[in-house]
């Protein structure tokens, strides 16, 4: 090739390269040069993203749709890039063209963008519909066991009279079941019979047949004066029947302090039955024995059905007695205040303990004690929901 001719082609090319790529002034304008920013081509790039936008069947689509139509690198936008390059004489009418046809494109994708999205919020209501009429199966409430609510009832009574709830363990210490509370090595109580021993009779452990060794501990780890109520759980090696369970429940009392009688016994066991059962209901005392309690005393409660009155030998409730039995009381015993380190002769003490189980068969009218401890849901439901 001739050095000429190379010369020709290399200017053009960058002459070429110069207006394409740097829309420079364009000084010989013809409106045909630029085909894209005719009215025609305008009015198309009008139409196809009109089309497209109204085709667009979500807001996905219509994202896409827009990108296309709308985006940088659309037919409009790139024209309209392509107005900076124009002689000042035809800047006006191309970018009046430009800008009505942009203005257009974006108003019909406004509208179609807030039809769509209201498409999309009506189906998501319609998919998250809730139907309230539908019927369902309502969830039982539970309720909780009589014995665990009279405890806690028994509990109050003392509460407000300013006793504290003391615990202790239900796997305890053979001392304090037995030896602490002053029952001799060869009491009956502590033969197979009625203990749960653990592991080995000699273990030195026992599931507590009472809530008595609560008294002990109490009476160690307290300042005086005591007043405390423990509700608990107790074991026996009783066969389950009609009134025996071998796992039943026990709230004992306990108060130390000086000048403590037997009327201060009386008047709370007292209370205690009024609060619980009604004015009507009494209480009586029988002589009786326990090893930690000198004196001694069984409680008897006047028989809910019959009240001891004139037909008492009819009344099933009390066998004919007027009277049923509720549990056991008496002085603490000096030899067991000995035994913790208290002053007998300083202080003296009451003890009570009561069946809870025998207390909800009275209060309820329970004819069974099988029921308490079976768990059939229909027994406790019928007792409500007590708070
Ligand atoms: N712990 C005795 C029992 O289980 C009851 C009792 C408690 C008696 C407190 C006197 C004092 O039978």
């Amino acid at each position: 090739m001739a050095p000429v001719m190379l010369r020709r082609v290399l200017i053009y090319s960058l002459l070429r390269f110069w207006r394409l790529r740097l829309s420079a002034p364009n000084k010989s304008f013809d409106p045909k040069q630029v085909s894209a920013l005719n009215a025609d081509s305008v009015d198309a790039m009008v139409a196809g993203a009109l089309s497209a936008f109204s085709a667009a069947i979500d807001l996905n689509s219509l994202k896409v749709a827009r990108l296309e139509h709308f985006g940088d690198r659309s037919p409009i936008a790139l024209a309209n890039r392509e107005i900076g390059a124009l002689p000042p004489a035809a800047k006006a009418e191309v970018g009046k063209r430009i800008g009505e046809a942009k203005a257009r494109i974006k108003d019909v994708l406004e509208l179609r963008e807030i039809e769509l999205t209201q498409i999309r919020d009506n189906e998501v209501l319609l998919s998250e519909k809730v139907d309230v009429s539908v019927p369902v199966d309502r969830m039982k409430r539970g309720a909780r066991h009589p014995l665990t609510t009279l405890m806690e009832r028994l509990s109050d009574v003392f509460i407000a009279m300013g006793y504290e709830i003391a615990e202790g363990p239900e796997l305890e210490l053979e001392w304090a079941n037995f030896d602490a509370l002053n029952f001799p090595k060869d009491h009956p109580a502590r033969l197979m019979q009625d203990t749960f021993f653990v592991e080995s009779p000699d273990s030195g452990v026992v599931l507590r047949t009472h809530t008595s060794p609560i008294q002990v501990r109490a009476m160690l780890e307290r300042e005086l004066p005591i007043y405390v109520v423990a509700p608990g759980r107790v074991f026996r090696t009783d066969e389950l029947d009609a009134t025996h369970t071998p796992v039943f429940h026990q709230i004992e009392g306990l108060a130390v302090d000086r000048g403590l009688t037997m009327a201060d016994l009386r008047g709370t066991l007292n209370h205690l039955a009024h609060v619980m059962f009604g004015a009507e209901i009494d209480i009586r005392w029988r002589p009786s024995f326990f090893p930690f309690t000198e004196p001694s005393a069984e409680v008897d409660l006047r028989c809910f059905v019959c009240l001891g009155g004139s037909d008492t030998t009819e009344c099933r409730a009390c066998g004919g007695e007027g009277w049923i039995e509720w549990g056991g009381c008496g002085m603490v015993n000096p030899k067991v205040l000995q035994a913790v380190g208290i002053d007998p002769l300083v202080y003296s003490g009451f003890a009570f303990g009561m069946g809870i189980e025998r207390t909800l068969m009275f209060r309820s009218g329970v004819a069974d004690m099988r029921d308490m401890v079976e768990g059939d849901i229909r027994f406790t439901a019928a007792f409500g929901m007590e708070a």
